[in-house]
């Protein structure tokens, strides 16, 4: 079959979608990014347009939260998405808890959060890009396997694409990683 091209269009979809925490005049404030990425093994990418309000947070204090989301909180997560701390107080959507970093709330009800330092910013004309350090990473117990690893299969972390602008649902083990690639034959 012949494929069709259609441009310059990013195909590396669907990523994660996190809930963003921040702190901002001392207040909590919360927003959605699914720009995410891992750098190299142990930093993270977070790409937020500067008209958001939460880059002030982040700058500020150069600590950031991110939560994973699950899909019992796919409206509060897509809402926090839709409105701007700069007009709206989203400090009382998610429950939260503070870690051991200030300007980096973490939420209650969330499956996987992470209070992050923020170690550079990759500035481009419309976007901050913060390369973030997690400080620690807090687990509901119920999603660690016996041998204390993140089960993926059950946090079920919800996924974005934006050509459709639909959220996705992760699904369960295919193969092992590192493994399955030895079943290869030439
Ligand atoms: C599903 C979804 C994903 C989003 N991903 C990003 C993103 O990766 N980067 C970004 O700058 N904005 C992203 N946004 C937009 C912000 O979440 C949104 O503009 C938010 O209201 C800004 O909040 P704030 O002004 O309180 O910081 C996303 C929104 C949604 C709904």
């Amino acid at each position: 079959m012949m494929k069709k091209n259609i441009g310059s269009v990013v195909g590396l979809y669907p990523t994660p979608v996190t809930i963003v925490g921040t702190e901002i005049d001392g207040k909590v404030n919360w927003i959605n990014i699914a720009h995410v990425g891992i750098i190299g093994i142990d930093y993270m990418l977070l790409s937020m347009n500067k008209v958001h309000y939460s880059n002030e947070g982040i700058k500020k204090n150069r600590t950031v939260s991110i939560n994973l989301v699950n899909q019992d909180m796919l409206v509060e997560a897509d809402y926090v998405g839709i409105v701007s701390g700069k007009n709206v107080d989203k400090s009382e959507v998610f429950e939260y808890f503070i870690g051991k970093l200030k300007g980096a709330p973490l939420i209650k009800n969330a499956p996987v959060v992470m209070e992050c330092e923020v170690i550079d910013i990759y500035d481009m004309k419309q976007y901050d890009n913060f390369i973030v350090k997690p400080v620690n990473t807090y687990v509901d117990e119920q999603y660690l396997t016996e041998n204390g690893k993140i089960d993926y299969e059950k946090v079920k972390p919800i996924l974005f694409e934006m050509p459709n602008r639909q959220y996705l649902r992760t699904g369960n083990v295919v193969a092992k990683c590192w493994n399955i690639g030895n079943e290869y034959k030439k």
